[in-house]
């Protein structure tokens, strides 16, 4: 059985294109159904394009509540007959009704070490610690923010301009998020 996934971003989009290439390439099993962003102006929707892929964009701004918000992009979940949501730089904390309408099938990329540095900036956040190694999470979402069982982790180390040490951490962003979703993905297969 092929995972039939949505990415949600609300930017630029680089680890939603290395997860495209990754399921072009076979080194992802699973299959885009589906590109989410809540901003309008979101690059993501210019690859989704480009890739043949459906995308959508609703702004929460243009619902009464959240909840309002989150049931029109479930409707839109339910047409692309979503398994796993895979948030790529989503920039919203997830609420109940997805939550509870996709239980431990959404995840989510960081780039800290969780528990460390949470939330927005977190390479920011690491660098004006001072830390020496920093790096990357994958983790399942649950209702807090950046927290949630961690499905695999990578090092990197804190090196030369804050250019530089981002350029490393998005890199291994690139090749973590694909080999951490391969693998749960395959684990799901067994089931
Ligand atoms: C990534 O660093 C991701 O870990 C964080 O937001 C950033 C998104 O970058 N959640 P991009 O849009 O995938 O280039």
């Amino acid at each position: 059985m092929t995972i039939r996934f949505a990415i949600f971003a609300s930017g630029s989009g680089s680890n939603a294109e290395a997860l495209y290439q990754a399921t072009v390439e076979g080194q992802l099993r699973g299959e885009i159904v589906g590109v989410f962003s809540d901003k309008e102006d979101a690059y993501v929707l210019e690859r989704a394009k480009k890739w043949g892929v459906p995308a959508a964009q609703l702004s929460p701004k243009a619902y009464a509540s959240k909840a309002d918000y989150e049931q029109a992009v479930l409707d839109q979940l339910r047409i692309w007959q979503v398994d796993f949501l895979v948030l790529a730089g989503y920039m919203r904390l997830i609420g109940p009704i997805l939550l509870s309408a996709f239980p431990n099938k959404i995840v989510n990329i960081h780039p800290s070490l969780l528990p460390a540095f949470p939330g927005k900036d977190a390479i920011g956040q690491a660098l004006a610690y001072g830390v020496q190694i920093t790096g990357v999470t994958v983790h399942l979402v649950d209702a807090g923010m950046d927290t949630g069982p961690i499905l695999a982790q990578r090092a990197v180390e804190v090196q030369g301009t804050r250019e530089q040490t981002e350029t490393f951490i998005h890199a291994a962003e690139h090749e973590l998020y694909k080999e951490a979703l391969d693998q749960l993905w395959n684990e799901e297969r067994i089931k």
